[in-house]
């Protein structure tokens, strides 16, 4: 998942061991050129059609073709079948969001589940925002719409994901989100080349947490 176009910075030497890092570690320093994404000078305006007001909600089946639509435009997601999209929202919908505009298009999604054997944590597979509608915190409030309603639903209380070590913009996302939920990251090795092959880029698995429950004020 979160697969980087070639071509991008990589980090040298060998992966990583597991560390536990403040989100600010995680993320690149000052920097370099972004992979796949809009630079922050680069970004203008949210959406062409300037109206950031996304309705984010949980997808049903026929929004799996838009998913699949998009991961295809990004150009930088390993872009599954349709088949895999469509599936992925009859059967984990409860932990996926998807991104609409005003007039009805789709312009950004995220896919999770929650692991079976660790039920309180939620694994994202694939957060994608349509470049139209970069830069304007997207990917960030769908991580939180995501993540709200799984704390709610099922207690979770640790994110993880997988993030190809030259997909900066990536590591932002998720350092943000830990900064947000003012917990750390802990970063390790998971699939390098001897399962993914020489032509994908090896992924580092991020586990966000402990994440505390948001107190509910009932008064
Ligand atoms: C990565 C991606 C989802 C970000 O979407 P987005 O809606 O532009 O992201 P947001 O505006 O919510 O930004 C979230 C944080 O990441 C930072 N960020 C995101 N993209 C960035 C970029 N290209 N350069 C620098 N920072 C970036 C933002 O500044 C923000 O940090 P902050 O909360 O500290 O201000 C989007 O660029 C994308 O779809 N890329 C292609 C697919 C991909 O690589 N997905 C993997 C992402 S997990």
């Amino acid at each position: 998942m979160l697969r980087a176009v070639s071509g991008c910075n990589r980090s040298s030497g060998p992966l990583i061991s597991t560390d536990m890092i403040a989100p600010e570690q995680a993320e690149p320093r000052a920097s370099t050129s972004f992979s796949g994404a809009t630079s922050p000078a680069e970004k203008t305006d949210a959406d062409a059609d300037g109206d950031p007001s996304y309705e984010i909600v949980s997808p049903d089946q026929a929004d799996g073709v838009e998913m699949w639509r998009l991961a295809v435009e990004s150009q930088t997601l390993d872009a599954n079948s349709r088949y895999a999209y469509v599936l992925w929202c009859r059967d984990f919908a409860g932990a996926s969001v998807i991104a609409r505009r005003n007039d009805g298009r789709a312009v950004g999604y995220v896919t999770g589940y929650l692991r079976p054997e660790r039920p309180h944590t939620l694994f994202i597979w694939q957060v994608c925002v349509d470049p139209v509608a970069r830069g304007a915190g997207l990917a960030g409030r769908m991580l939180d719409a995501v993540w709200d309603r799984t704390a709610q639903d099922a207690a979770t209380d640790r994110m993880e994901t997988t993030i190809t070590p030259d997909n900066e913009s990536s590591i932002r996302l998720f350092s943000s989100f830990a900064r947000r939920h003012d917990t750390t990251i802990e970063r390790e090795d998971l699939f390098g080349p001897d399962l993914l092959g020489d032509e994908h880029e090896p992924e580092h698995l991020y586990r966000i947490g402990p994440i505390a429950a948001e107190k509910v004020d009932n008064t």
